[in-house]
């Protein structure tokens, strides 16, 4: 027999009561409250996935991933700690060096989470050896590119394009450090895909993998959201970028 859903109550995060309502995850309950948990593959519009793990916390002592965790009565959940901050920051590390990220060279760097989430943790250098995997561009599609270098799995595209375009453009294949991101077309090519600029999977990556063409530096470097407060603070009220 299951246990009933918590009906609502309050749990403490960092030394700070928070309230959570029924069925509330502890990173719903969060933000609302405007405390920020790290993550990479959390959006508020798209169901769970717990892919990227940047969200993991301690509750009562035991490690859970905040975007996937039910939030319970008298919880003590511990977030911002050196421990786990420093957790996080080897997976932004692995992150970085799995793919290839020239932060410089991208049009999103200033709105890019993974970037944002770098420097929030205090990443200073990759730690370990790049791997600077091939990895292809699909220019394709008319209006958006896909530059699979950046791609860090997170799904979101997949999630959105299914959940909310209602298309299922994307997918992830192969396992383990062969895994990528597939498109579904007779091709495998984005062009020939029923993606369009304006589905919820054009706007949701949180890297520079999708973006919209004859659109750079339409927000100049400098004066990007990630330029202007970090990742830790509140959203604008119109964001720029997925938050
Ligand atoms: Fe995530 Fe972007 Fe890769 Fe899609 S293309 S899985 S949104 S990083
Ligand atoms: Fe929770 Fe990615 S945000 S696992």
């Amino acid at each position: 027999m299951t246990a009933p859903a918590d009906p609502g109550g309050v749990f403490v995060l960092d030394g700070r009561e928070l309230p959570f309502a029924a069925g509330e995850t502890l990173m719903q309950a969060a933000r609302r409250a405007g405390v920020y948990i790290p993550h990479l593959c959390f959006h508020e519009r798209l169901g769970q996935s717990g892919a990227c793990r940047l969200c993991v916390v301690r509750v009562d002592g035991d490690f859970a991933a905040a975007c996937t965790t039910a939030a319970h009565d008298g919880a003590r959940v511990d977030n911002r700690t050196n421990e786990l901050d420093a957790r996080r920051r080897l997976l932004l590390q692995m992150l970085f060096v799995e793919d290839n990220h020239f932060c410089p060279s991208c049009e999103k760097s200033g709105q890019c989470l993974l970037q944002a989430t770098a420097y929030e943790m205090g990443m200073l250098g990759p730690r370990f050896e790049e791997f600077y995997p091939h990895r292809p561009v699909d220019a394709s599609h008319p209006d958006c590119w896909l530059d699979l270098n950046r791609c860090i799995l997170c799904k979101l595209c997949v999630r959105a394009s299914h959940e909310i375009d209602g298309k299922g453009v994307f997918a992830i294949g192969g396992h383990g450090i062969g895994s990528h991101l597939l498109v579904n077309s007779p091709s495998g090519r984005l062009g020939d895909s029923t993606f369009e600029a304006d589905d919820f999977a054009a706007g949701v990556c949180p890297v520079g993998a999708i973006l919209p063409k004859r659109r750079g530096f339409v927000v100049p470097i400098g004066a990007r959201r990630y330029d202007l407060a970090p990742v830790s603070a509140p959203p604008p009220p119109a964001p720029q970028a997925q938050d």
